[in-house]
């Protein structure tokens, strides 16, 4: 399938690793010129040729850092991935565990990182009849599996989606949710990251922890998602082979979600 990407232009959020790192990936190799954000610029960022902003996209004035840089090196913007997101403060808590530094924190990340390159995009996607996709979790259909404050900002972010998709859908642009399930990316991977520290809560060693993940999370396919098989639904979604897809969740979880 030939997603006719070539002469596009992208702004990632959350570029440097994990999903956002393979949907830079993605997309350059089908020729679109991207620029990625992520306070790190990794080797593998650099490796793609996007070009890159260093920003904490938890502050509007890092959101306006990017988005500035963005429209001054592309001219204008064609797609743009809101998935920068999780973050350092996302810890498997309880509701009276979360106070509200950490519920405004994962907000600011989660939600308004999104809303603000929305904002600032919104103009060049009119014109040029774009589209975005934003990255948000299966935790916004199960929020009982996890930390209470990124389940909330999840749900709204597939919230904001289907209204941006309204508003602006008769204005040519395509918003769309891609909802992913365990990912194999440093969330749970990294021995000091949420997985991490889920399985030492578990009192399980990190990579017997891991090895269960298919079975714990009741994953279908018994394995994790990997982060290049979302980048590849996104890179669909954004392309015009999607052009009647639009206000959509789209769940990729090895079948963990068990209900319709
Ligand atoms: N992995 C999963 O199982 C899973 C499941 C469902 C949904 N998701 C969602 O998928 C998205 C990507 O997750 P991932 O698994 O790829 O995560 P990841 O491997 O931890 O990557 C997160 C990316 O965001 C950047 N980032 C984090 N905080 C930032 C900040 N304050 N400012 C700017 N950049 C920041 C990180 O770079 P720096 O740290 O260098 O800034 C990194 O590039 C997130 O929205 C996450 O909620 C993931």
């Amino acid at each position: 399938m030939n997603l006719n990407l070539a002469s596009k232009t992208a702004v990632v959020t959350g570029a440097s690793r994990g999903i956002g790192l393979a949907t830079v990936q993605t997309l350059t190799a089908e020729g679109v010129r991207v620029v990625g954000a992520a306070r790190t610029i990794t080797p593998e960022l650099k490796e793609t040729g996007a070009y890159t902003v260093s920003a904490d996209l938890s502050t509007a004035e890092g959101v306006a850092t990017l988005m500035d840089g963005a429209l001054a090196e592309l001219g204008g913007i064609d797609l743009l991935v809101n998935n920068v997101g999780a973050g350092d403060d996302v810890e498997l808590a309880g509701f009276l565990d979360t106070d509200d530094t950490q519920w405004t924190r994962i907000l600011d990340l989660n939600l308004l990182s999104a809303v603000r390159a929305t904002r600032a995009a919104l103009p060049s996607l009119i014109e040029r009849r774009g589209s975005i996709v934003n990255v948000s979790s299966i935790n916004s259909r199960m929020p009982a599996a996890g930390p209470v404050a990124y389940s909330a900002a999840k749900a709204a972010l597939a919230a904001l989606g289907k209204s941006l998709a309204e508003e602006f859908g008769p204005r040519g642009v395509r918003v769309n949710t891609v909802s992913p399930g365990v990912t194999r990316t440093s969330i749970w991977e990294d021995p000091d990251g949420f997985g991490g520290k889920v399985a030492a809560g578990a009192g399980m060693e990190h990579a017997a922890f891991l090895r269960q993940v298919p079975q714990a999370f009741g994953i279908t396919t018994g394995r994790l998602t990997e982060p290049r098989e979302v980048a590849a639904l996104i890179a669909f979604l954004l392309s015009d082979v999607a052009g009647n897809i639009t206000g959509a969740d789209h769940v990729i979880d090895g079948g963990t979600v068990k209900t319709l």
